[in-house]
């Protein structure tokens, strides 16, 4: 059954009419044109469709969009201010952190929320926390430098 489903995306108050249980990835993408976020599994296992929810960062193919209302969603589209890219996207396109891309927003949004939790991690730390980040083209070495990188630059920045 529709209902009408409010929360803050990227900083915007949004409001949509649909069936609840859909998963929040496919309102992201079909109803609110927002492709950033992508498809992998459809099954909370490679973090391709991870969106930050309220700081933390979740998996948007197992989320059914009644839970976001009133909630905080933050997609890979809201990430750059001003113009200006994150930091940790800074940090992936220095490092050449990426080959095809796809894995990539959920890579720096699951970077992101760990960032958040975790301002000083050890590299082992960042390993830990992206390990359920898949990436078919194996760019892991390099994304791992350019958390690590991020992370002094945020630190930086504090
Ligand atoms: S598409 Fe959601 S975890 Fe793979
Ligand atoms: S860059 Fe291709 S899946 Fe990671």
């Amino acid at each position: 059954m529709n209902e009408n489903i409010s929360f803050t995306l990227n900083d915007k108050a949004v409001s949509v009419n649909t069936d609840g249980e859909r998963p929040l990835l496919w309102v992201l993408r079909t109803d609110l044109g927002l492709t950033g976020t992508k498809y992998g599994c459809g099954k909370a296992l490679c973090g391709a469709c991870t969106v930050i929810m309220d700081g933390m960062a979740v998996r948007s193919c197992v989320i059914p969009v009644s839970s976001v209302k009133g909630r905080k969603i933050l997609t890979i589209e809201g990430l750059a201010k001003n113009g200006k890219l994150h930091p940790i996207q800074e940090a992936f396109a220095k490092h050449d952190a990426l080959q095809c891309g796809f894995c990539t927003p959920g890579m720096i949004l699951n970077a992101y929320s760990l960032l958040l939790s975790n301002p000083e991690p050890s590299r082992q730390d960042i390993i830990d926390g992206m390990e359920y980040n898949l990436c078919r083209c194996g760019a892991h070495t390099r994304i791992i430098r350019a958390i690590e990188e991020a992370a002094q630059e945020m630190k930086g920045a504090r």
